[in-house]
């Protein structure tokens, strides 16, 4: 393993000032990039075929069989790999909970699926404006824990790949098909689908539990503010709420999906 030879101490790095960039929507945008932080996220992004750009350590982490794994991995991949000093780490980490290692990749964007292609059993969660970064890493994480197909982000949603989603889908983001489209686009596509659309409002009259669901399965989630669009909701099959019994108004929109997620796909969860 041959690492670099002296760790940077300098932000003027221009290594270093081209990852603080990618803090800005704009500059993930431009150059398609993103970051993630933490040994356990890097080895899922390995485990997905992911190879980082960009590979960063803290000078003196690299101890175990694990982060040496990684180092390994980033210098194969041919990345830069750069050792860097507690400071420098220090701004480049996020300021709750910094990890003594970081990457940077590619942003990977997946197609609308072609409807008559999509199998049987498939559930893909579509988002339409999705505002809190939490709530969408929140919801990658959960589309994967139960093996749903993908997540679809409709509008001026957040970005996926901002820092806090990453973080939130604690390495889902780097295993479940993200797809992100126009309302327009995403309405002339769900028309051609073979199941149902199955959307989530508070005005629904269907019991969320008392559905028989038309597989492959279409879930529509609304925008945490407004809820689901007239558009979007006429777009659906069937919409179905879920039944409260406190005095709030509505749930938190990613245990919303989470519920839904858990009903629809039950029958095919295992211990
Ligand atoms: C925070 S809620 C939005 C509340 C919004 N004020 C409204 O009127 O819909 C965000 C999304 O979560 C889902 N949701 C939350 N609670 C729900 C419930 N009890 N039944 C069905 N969907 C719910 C819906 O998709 C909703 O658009």
């Amino acid at each position: 393993m041959t690492l670099a030879p002296k760790p940077i101490t300098s932000l003027q790095n221009e290594s270093v000032k081209a990852i603080r960039a990618l803090e800005m929507r704009k500059v993930r945008k431009q150059t398609g990039l993103f970051v993630a932080e933490g040994a356990s996220i890097l080895i899922t992004a390995r485990d997905n075929g992911f190879r980082p750009e960009t590979l960063v350590y803290r000078a003196g982490s690299v101890t175990g069989a694990a982060p040496r794994g990684l180092v390994d991995w980033g210098l194969q991949a041919g990345a830069k790999v750069l050792e860097v000093s507690e400071a420098v780490l220090g701004k480049l980490a996020s300021k709750d909970n910094p990890q003594s290692m970081l990457a940077v990749f590619r942003q990977r964007w997946a197609e609308l699926p072609d409807p008559k292609t999509v199998g049987g059993a498939e559930v893909w969660v579509a988002l339409e404006e999705v505002r809190d970064p939490g709530n969408l890493g929140t919801i990658i994480r959960t589309v994967d824990a139960v093996g749903a197909a993908g997540a679809i982000v409709i509008g001026a949603a957040c970005d996926p790949y901002s820092r806090e989603c990453v973080r939130a889908t604690m390495g889902s983001v780097f295993a479940v098909p993200l797809v992100k489209t126009t309302r327009e686009a995403f309405l002339d596509w769900a028309e051609r689908w073979t199941g149902d659309v199955v959307g989530t409002q508070l005005e629904a009259r269907e019991d969320f539990r008392k559905v028989a669901y038309k597989a492959p399965t279409l879930l529509v989630m609304g925008s945490e503010g407004p809820g689901l669009s007239e558009a979007l909701a006429a777009a659906c099959t069937r919409t179905v709420k879920i039944p409260m019994a406190g005095g709030l108004d509505s749930l938190n929109l990613a245990v919303a999906t989470a519920l839904m997620l858990y009903q629809i796909r039950g029958p095919h969860l295992t211990l």
